[in-house]
């Protein structure tokens, strides 16, 4: 039997939505089902790697034979990278939440006529942009993701300088892509080398495809 090609490495894979609350009870979230990161977490597994997967509370459950960190908020997230760092590849598969509720209760809002409660709005860190630019402990490979519904290639090119990764895997999700909430994904994946095209397959074939990728480039 061949030696499996990710054996020895550690991969950091983030996956699902962040959960960012509003005051004990209630919470602001998006429907990112976790589908992807699950898959692509299990199809570096199948390849030898260890993998931390750093989820958010997602709707399908974390594959078998990965070390599962489960966290909420997008900070959470931030904190388990770092501790889960050094890796020799990160997946940024989680759809992180691009704001916090500054002004976050501690106890549970009640109504009580005086109005409306007004939300404040914070930025929550950019984990991708993070961990890209880490002056030590980088991880050789950072590989970000990228939903566009037009100018796929342009808009990730333009995504992949800003974040300063490595590559992004750019889904077309587009209306008419079916890509939400579907099975199937489109995927263009961006790099130094510039774009390329996958062909239209399902959301485990883009993972193992994905996985084989960062074993060659290892
Ligand atoms: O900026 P945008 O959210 O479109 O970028 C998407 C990519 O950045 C994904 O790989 C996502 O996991 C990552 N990201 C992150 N932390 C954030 C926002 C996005 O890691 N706060």
């Amino acid at each position: 039997v061949a030696a499996k090609p990710m054996q020895g490495r550690h991969v950091i894979v983030t996956s699902g939505p962040t959960r960012e609350p509003i005051d004990p009870v209630r919470y602001i979230s998006n429907h990112s089902s976790g589908a992807q990161g699950a898959a692509i977490a299990a199809a570096l597994r199948d390849l030898g790697a260890r993998v931390s997967f750093i989820t958010g509370p997602a709707q399908v459950s974390p594959p078998e034979g990965v070390e599962v960190i489960a966290v909420q908020t997008a900070e959470e997230m931030r904190a388990a990278v770092e501790a889960a760092l050094p890796a020799d590849a990160a997946v940024m598969a989680a759809a992180v939440a691009d704001w916090k509720v500054a002004n976050a209760a501690d106890r549970k809002m009640k109504k009580n006529g005086s109005g409306m409660p007004v939300l404040e709005f914070a930025e929550n860190p950019d984990i991708l942009a993070w961990v890209s630019g880490l002056a030590q402990d980088r991880p050789a490979l950072v590989i970000g993701f990228a939903a566009e519904t037009h100018d796929v290639v342009a808009n990730a090119t333009a995504k992949r300088a800003r974040k300063g990764c490595d590559w992004i895997v750019a889904n077309d999700v587009s209306p008419e892509s079916g890509t939400f909430g579907g099975a199937e994904n489109t995927v263009t994946l961006i790099s130094a080398d510039g774009a390329e095209d996958w062909p239209r397959m399902g959301k485990d074939a883009v993972a193992r495809r994905l996985a084989a990728r960062i074993a060659e480039a290892l």
